[in-house]
C-alpha cells in the first residue's frame, strides 16, 4: 500500500470538514447483512437454538429456505456504514454502488473478510505454514490470497491472526504460527508484506488486519474467550512481540481481542490500544472490534450499558464496531450530551478514511466481470504454490524404517478422513470449495498408488470391523489417516481432552495388532497427546490440514518424491494435563528431575513428546564446530551442517540463546534466528546465523527494555532441544 500523496490528505481533510456527525459515525460502523423473514426470532438466537438442540438441523435448514438477507441499504444510502463483511462479489459491487453514487459525499465502503489461509487457493492452515520455516513462502501464499479476493472486491483480510498460543488445548492454535515470538514475529511481518505489497497496483492488494489484539492466546486452561492475567514483563516480551513486528512493517488495521486482559477487556483497554499501540508503536491504521465484542463489554461486567461501552471503547482507541450497531445507535447522543469529546470520533474516521484511501477505493471501488471471473479456473502457479507449501508443511515426527513407501507397495488406506475433501481445508477456510480439494486418497491414485480404501473410523464414527479386516489381509502396509475434523479446531472449539479423537486410537491398535507396519498419517488443527501411538506405531507423518492440494503433498512425502523438512511450531505434549506446555518457559528455582521435591507431575513425564522446532528427514544431519565470533553489535554464531545420509534434504539451523543471570527470570531457551538449507547426501556446510546484540534484551515490568550484560549460553541444533552449546560474556 502505498501512502499518502498531500492530495489524498487534503481529500481526507476536506471530507472530514464537510462530514456530519452521523455520517462520521457512519464509517464508524462495520455490519454483517441481517438474515431475515421465516422465523420469529433472531438469526442468532436461531444458530442458538440449533446448537443447545431445541431445534434440529433439519428445522433450521427448513427455516433459512424462507429467509433473505438484510443489507440495510437505507442505513447505508443516509451514509450510515464504513464497512460491511461479506464476500459476494456482485453483492459486494451493489452496496458499493449505494454507498459511491447515493450517498451525500460518494464514501465507499471497505469490505472485510476472513481470508485467513488463502481465498480460492486454500492453503495449509497457518500452525502448519509456520513449520515450513520459510517466511518468504508465507509473503507469496499473502500475496496471491490477495489477489484473489481483491478481485471479488474484498480491500481488507481480517488476517494475520499472529496469536502466541503455549496452549494446545485452545482450538484457534491452528489460526497462527504457533508459541514462539520470534517465529511469529517474523512470520507476521512476511504476511503484512504479502498482503499490502506496495504494487503500483492497487488491484493486488489489500489491507492487513493483526489480529487478536492482545494475549488472546493466553486464555486460561485454553478455554476460548476465558480471562487472561499476566505481568506486563510477559506482555511485552511475549505476546505483543508479533504485533510490534507487524505494525512497524506497515499493517494497516488491527483487532481487539476479546477476552480481557489484567482485568480490562481489550475492546476497551486504553493501555493496550492507545499507550502501546497507537502512541508507543506510532501504528497510523485504524483498530476495529472483534464480533460483536463492544456489547460483550457489558456482559464482562465493565460497562453499564450499549452507550456506556461505546463511549469506553471510542475513548480507549476503538476505531470501528464489528457487527453491534452500538456506536450507530449510541455515539450522536454520547456526543451530543458532552459525555464523549468530538475529537474521539474525528480521529477514528482520520484514520479509516486513510486506509481507504490508500487503497485505491476511492478511485476503484467496483469490480468488473473480468475482475469476478478472474480466478474461476484457478492459474497453475497458485495450485503449484498450495502444492509447493504444503509439502513443505509436513513434519516427520517418526520413522523407523517405513517410510518412504515403495512404489511398488500394495496399501491399504484407512481413515475416514483420508477421502473428506472439505476435511483438508481447515478453519477458517470460507471461500474454499470442496471441488478444488485433493484428498490422500485421491493424491496415491493420481501417483497411481497401487491402494485400496477401507474407512473404518472417523473422529466421530463407530469402527466398521469388516473393514478393517479387509483392510489388515488386502495390503503390504496400512496407511491411517487419522486425526481431527475441521471444526475440532478453530475459533470456539477448545478440547479438554488432546488425544485422538472418538475411537481412532482403537482402530490404530486393531491394526497395529495385525502385525502389519502402519503408517499414522495425522490430519489436525492443534498438537496432539500421541504417547500410545509414538510407542507402537512404527512411522507417525504430522500432515495438519494443508489445503486444497493436500492429498498430492501427501503422497509425495509418503513416496519420498519430497523429503520432509517442516518442522513444529508448538509443543506435542506427553499427556493434556502437561498443557500449557512450551519450550520457552521461565527458569523455576527447582527444575523438575526425577527428585520429588522438583517442578514436576507425579503421573506425567518432564518432558514434552515432540519438542518446538523438531522434525525429522528421509536423511540424518550431523552439526559440528560451533562457533561464536563476536563483532561490533552482533554474534556470527556459526556451525559445520553436514548430510549424512543417503538423501539430499532440508534442514532448519536454529539459534537459541539463555540468559544465565538476569534482573528477572528469562525463558530456559529463546529463538534468535534460523536458517534453512538444502544439502546433497553427503555434502557439508558452514552456516552462520546472525544475532543481533539489541536483540538479547528483555522488557521489565514496567515494560522497559533491557541489555543486562554478563553470562549467555548460545545454542545451535535441529530442534529446542537438540543442540550444541557455547558460553559468552557479553557488555553490550
Ligand atoms: C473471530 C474473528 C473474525 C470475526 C469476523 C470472530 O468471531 O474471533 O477472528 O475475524 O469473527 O468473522
Amino acid at each position: 500500500m502505498k501512502e499518502l500523496t498531500d492530495k489524498q490528505k487534503a481529500k481526507i481533510d476536506e471530507l472530514l470538514e464537510k462530514m456530519t456527525l452521523e455520517e462520521k459515525i457512519g464509517q464508524m460502523n462495520q455490519i454483517s447483512p441481517s438474515i431475515v423473514g421465516g422465523f420469529d426470532v433472531s438469526f442468532e438466537e436461531l444458530i442458538e437454538m440449533m446448537t443447545d438442540g431445541r431445534i434440529s438441523k433439519e428445522e433450521f435448514e427448513h427455516m433459512m429456505e424462507g429467509a433473505t438477507q438484510d443489507f440495510h441499504d437505507d442505513v447505508n444510502r443516509a451514509g450510515g456504514l464504513g464497512s460491511v463483511l461479506v464476500s459476494d462479489p456482485k453483492v459486494i459491487n451493489k452496496l458499493q454502488k449505494i454507498a459511491v453514487e447515493e450517498t451525500r459525499l460518494g464514501i465507499p465502503l471497505i469490505i472485510g473478510f476472513d481470508v485467513i489461509h488463502g481465498f480460492r487457493t486454500v492453503f495449509p492452515i497457518a500452525l502448519a505454514e509456520a513449520g515450513t520455516f520459510e517466511p518468504e513462502l508465507f509473503e507469496k501464499t499473502g500475496r496471491i490470497a490477495a489477489k484473489e479476493s481483491r478481485a471479488s472486491g474484498i480491500a481488507w483480510h481480517f488476517a494475520p491472526m499472529i496469536d502466541i498460543s503455549r496452549d494446545a488445548r485452545w482450538g484457534r492454535i491452528s489460526e497462527g504460527p504457533g508459541e514462539d515470538p520470534y517465529l511469529a514475529s517474523v512470520f507476521a511481518k512476511a504476511r503484512v508484506r504479502g498482503l499490502q505489497n506496495d504494487d503500483e497496483n492497487p488491484e493486488n492488494y489489500v489491507a492487513a488486519c493483526l489480529k487478536h489484539y492482545v494475549a488472546y492466546g493466553a486464555c486460561e486452561s485454553g478455554r476460548d474467550y476465558n480471562t487472561t492475567g499476566m505481568a506486563k514483563s510477559m506482555l511485552h516480551n511475549i505476546y505483543l512481540s508479533p504485533f510490534k513486528a507487524a505494525v512497524s512493517e506497515g499493517a494497516a488495521t488491527v483487532m481487539a481481542a476479546f477476552n480481557d486482559l489484567n482485568g480490562v477487556p481489550c475492546t476497551v483497554n486504553s493501555y493496550t490500544l492507545r499507550n502501546i499501540l497507537k502512541e508507543s508503536y506510532g501504528f497510523d491504521g485504524f483498530v476495529v472490534s472483534d464480533a460483536n465484542a463492544i456489547r460483550e463489554c457489558i456482559v464482562h461486567g465493565i460497562a453499564e450499558d450499549e452507550k456506556d461501552a461505546a463511549i469506553k471503547a471510542v475513548s480507549a482507541g476503538m476505531d470501528m464496531d464489528m457487527g453491534t450497531w452500538i456506536y450507530h445507535n449510541e455515539l450522536k447522543e454520547a456526543v451530543e450530551s458532552g459525555k464523549l469529546d468530538i475529537s474521539y470520533i474525528d480521529e477514528a474516521v482520520h484514520r479509516i478514511l486513510s486506509i481507504k484511501m490508500r487503497l485505491g477505493l476511492f478511485e476503484k471501488p467496483y469490480v468488473t466481470d473480468e475482475q469476478m471471473h478472474r480466478y474461476d479456473q484457478l492459474p497453475e502457479e497458485h495450485l503449484s504454490q498450495a502444492l509447493e507449501v504444503a509439502e513443505k508443511s509436513i513434519v516427520l515426527l517418526k520413522n523407523d524404517d517405513v517410510l518412504p513407501l515403495k512404489k511398488t507397495a500394495k496399501i491399504s488406506l484407512t481413515g475416514a478422513l483420508a477421502d473428506m475433501p472439505e476435511e483438508v481445508l481447515g478453519s477458517w477456510s470460507l471461500s474454499g470449495r470442496a471441488s478444488d480439494c485433493v484428498t490422500i486418497y485421491q493424491g496415491l491414485k493420481n501417483k497411481g498408488a497401487d491402494v485400496s480404501y477401507y474407512p473404518c473410523c472417523g473422529p466421530e464414527d463407530s469402527i466398521n470391523e469388516a473393514e478393517v479386516k479387509a483392510a489388515i489381509s488386502e495390503g503390504d502396509i496400512i496407511v491411517a489417516v487419522v486425526g481431527e475434523l475441521v471444526s475440532m479446531s478453530g475459533e470456539a472449539s477448545s478440547r479438554a481432552d488432546i488425544t485422538l479423537p472418538g475411537r481412532q486410537r482403537e482402530l490404530l491398535k486393531m491394526l497395529v495388532d495385525s502385525g502389519k507396519p502402519v503408517v499414522a498419517v495425522l490430519m489436525n488443527g492443534r498438537p496432539l497427546a500421541l504417547s500410545w501411538e509414538d510407542k507402537h506405531i512404527p512411522a507417525i507423518l504430522e500432515c495438519w490440514h494443508l489445503g486444497i492440494q493436500m492429498g498430492n503433498a501427501v503422497a509425495n512425502v509418503l513416496f519420498g518424491d519430497v523429503n520432509p523438512s517442516g518442522k513444529l511450531t508448538c509443543t506435542f505434549p506427553a499427556m493434556t494435563g502437561q498443557c500449557p506446555m512450551y519450550y520457552n518457559s521461565p527458569r523455576t528455582g527447582r527444575p523438575g528431575s526425577k527428585s520429588k521435591f522438583t517442578s514436576r507431575y507425579l503421573d506425567a513425564p518432564l518432558e514434552p513428546l515432540y519438542p518446538f522446532g523438531y522434525g525429522l528427514s528421509y536423511t540424518s544431519f550431523e552439526y559440528l564446530d560451533m562457533d561464536i565470533k563476536e563483532k561490533d553489535d552482533c554474534l556470527n554464531v556459526s556451525v559445520v551442517l553436514k548430510n549424512t545420509g543417503k538423501r539430499d534434504g532440508s534442514e532448519v539451523v536454529q539459534l537459541y540463546m539463555h540468559d544465565v543471570s538476569a534482573s528477572i527470570v528469562r525463558p530456559v531457551k529463546e529463538l534468535k534466528g534460523f536458517s534453512k538449507e538444502y544439502l546433497k547426501a553427503g555434502e557439508e556446510r558452514k552456516v552462520t546465523i546472525t544475532l543481533p546484540k539489541n536483540q538479547m534484551g528483555f522488557y521489565d515490568d514496567n515494560a522497559v527494555y533491557h541489555l543486562e550484560d554478563g553470562k549467555f549460553i548460545i545454542y545451535i541444533g535441529t530442534n529446542s532441544k537438540e543442540c550444541l552449546e557455547q558460553e559468552i560474556i557479553i557488555n553490550f
